[in-house]
């Protein structure tokens, strides 16, 4: 029986038959439980002997299947391990990651630049109110500067916002000034009933900023708008205000920074005036302040409103606003961050 095991096990060459072999020797059934099983019948003297005799024979067995068992085991595993070689030096399949569009790069970066310097960031909705968006800005409903923007009115007092202005009467009205100044900036879409061509777009984007607080100058005004060119389109570019008109605020002025394709010479793209138009701006209007319930003896402060469509057409020389929003990827992927 010992002979005959240990040649099975040995010869056994999988695992599951293996464990037939363990089963019809070792199991219930097999012959060295009936040995066992029989030993009650057995004289006192014969017992020992043969019960030590049939448990070597188990523990052989055993032992021997053990050692089967490990070496098919490793087998098996080896086998496995094999099958599945792969070649890490093949090249993979690329994958297609996508990125921000290139306006919003604009925005996220001024979004950081002002966060920065301590704004708190407030995005609005882009459907609003006449209310916010005329009428607390100082443009009553007869108001002539309403021509300027043309607007989409979705009732006649809830409408498609034209600026992000109305963030400012929105903010400021929230405002607990006793707290220290409000410094805001509002990102977002704004809409306009514009034809769609090269340098117009029906749907675009502005970024609001207002500072109000207590002896806030014009001088902070342009100091923050020399921060902004610098981080935008270079160290060596410097910020003039020209007089303009806002409604809202007052005085109103139109920021420019030196050209710098030309650097301040004079070249086709700044129409030869060596300065390129960036934003409006201006300090914000006595009663604009007060129809948010701001005392304008006390407080004060400037506003502007900047378009990233147009900083993004005039620092990669896009000649048409429609690229950005047609979505061919081969005009998206020159913006690739990642290179
Ligand atoms: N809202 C103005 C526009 O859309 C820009 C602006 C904002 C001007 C804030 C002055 C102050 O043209």
């Amino acid at each position: 029986l010992r002979k005959q095991g240990i040649q099975e096990i040995k010869a056994s060459a999988d695992l599951d038959h293996l464990n037939d072999i363990r089963v019809k020797m070792l199991g219930k059934k097999g012959p060295l439980t009936t040995v066992l099983r029989g030993m009650k019948d057995l004289s006192k003297e014969e017992r020992p002997k043969v019960g030590k005799f049939a448990n070597e024979i188990r523990d052989e067995l055993t032992q021997a299947l053990e050692a089967k068992k490990a070496e098919l085991a490793t087998a098996r595993l080896n086998a496995k391990l094999a099958a599945e070689t792969l070649d890490v030096t093949l090249p993979g399949t690329p994958t297609v990651q996508g990125q921000p569009h290139v306006i919003q790069q604009i925005i996220d970066q001024l979004v950081d630049l002002f966060v920065g310097m301590g704004y708190q960031v407030a995005v609005g909705d882009e459907v609003e109110q006449d209310e916010y968006n005329f009428e607390r800005l100082n443009l009553p409903k007869d108001h002539p500067a309403r021509d300027m923007q043309d607007t989409f009115y979705v009732t006649p007092s809830v409408l498609m916002r034209t600026q992000t202005s109305p963030m400012q009467a929105r903010m400021m009205e929230k405002h607990d000034f006793a707290n220290g100044p409000l410094k805001m900036i509002s990102p977002g879409k704004v809409y306009r009933r514009d034809t769609d061509d090269a340098t117009h777009s029906h749907q675009f984007h502005q970024v609001e900023g207002l500072v109000v607080g207590e002896h806030v100058t014009m001088a902070d005004l342009k100091g923050t708008l020399e921060v902004v060119a610098k981080t935008l389109f270079g160290d060596e570019l410097a910020v003039r205000l020209r007089p303009s008109y806002f409604p809202f605020t007052e005085p109103s002025v139109e920021a420019d920074i030196t050209c710098f394709n030309c650097m301040g010479q004079g070249c086709a793209i700044c129409k030869h005036t060596g300065w390129l138009e960036v934003l409006g701006a201006g300090m914000v209007h006595p009663n604009v302040l007060k129809m948010s319930g701001v005392d304008p003896e006390v407080y004060g402060g400037f506003a502007f409103g900047l378009g990233p469509d147009r900083f993004a057409m005039i620092k990669y020389g896009v000649e048409d606003i429609r690229d950005f929003y047609q979505n061919d990827v081969r005009f998206l992927n020159q913006f690739n961050q990642k290179g």
